[in-house]
């Protein structure tokens, strides 16, 4: 593996891990704030991003590459409302949209068409991500700052997101 593409997916493991952890602390503040719906919705989200940094883990090994398990910074914890939450997940994902990008242009600089392939699943797996987080942000946009709107969101969230899903 050419080294600035195995430096390439060691800065993704990274970026993965730090969605997991700032999902986490999102489905954490969501907790705390009595946001049950959301909660679930950022710790499944948390799951996922683990999942996504794992694959890279095992494609890096199984090409022969280094793996370096970073070390994170901490995330952001707190929040002024739950559309600060949601606009905080949409700039993750934009980013993280972005990095991959990045990756799939060095992949086809370098012919390295076996990393492209395997990046595609990543390329189909954010642009859901960016859609679900503009769809739930567009939804916030339209309640504003109505508390009951906030109820009925949070109860709602996962029946959207298994419809979403499917
Ligand atoms: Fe794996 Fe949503 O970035």
């Amino acid at each position: 593996m050419h080294t600035s593409i195995e430096n390439l997916l060691n800065d993704q493991i990274k970026y993965e891990a730090m969605a997991s952890m700032q999902y986490l602390a999102m489905a954490s503040w969501a907790d705390a704030e009595g946001y049950g719906g959301v909660a679930n919705f950022f710790y499944t989200q948390s799951e996922e991003e683990r999942e996504h940094m794992l694959k890279l883990v095992k494609f890096v090994n199984e090409r022969g590459g280094k793996v370096i398990i970073p070390s994170l910074e901490q995330p952001k914890d707190s929040f002024d409302s739950l559309g600060a939450l949601f606009q905080k997940f949409l700039e993750s994902e934009v980013f993280v949209t972005e990095q991959i990008n990045t990756i799939i242009g060095a992949c086809l600089q370098e012919k390295d068409y076996n990393t492209n392939n395997f990046m595609q699943w990543y390329v189909t797996e954010q642009l859901e991500e960016e859609a679900t987080a503009r769809t739930l942000l567009d939804k916030l946009n339209i309640i504003g700052d109505d508390k009951s709107g906030y109820y009925h969101f949070d109860r709602d969230i996962e029946t959207f997101i298994q419809a979403h899903e499917r």
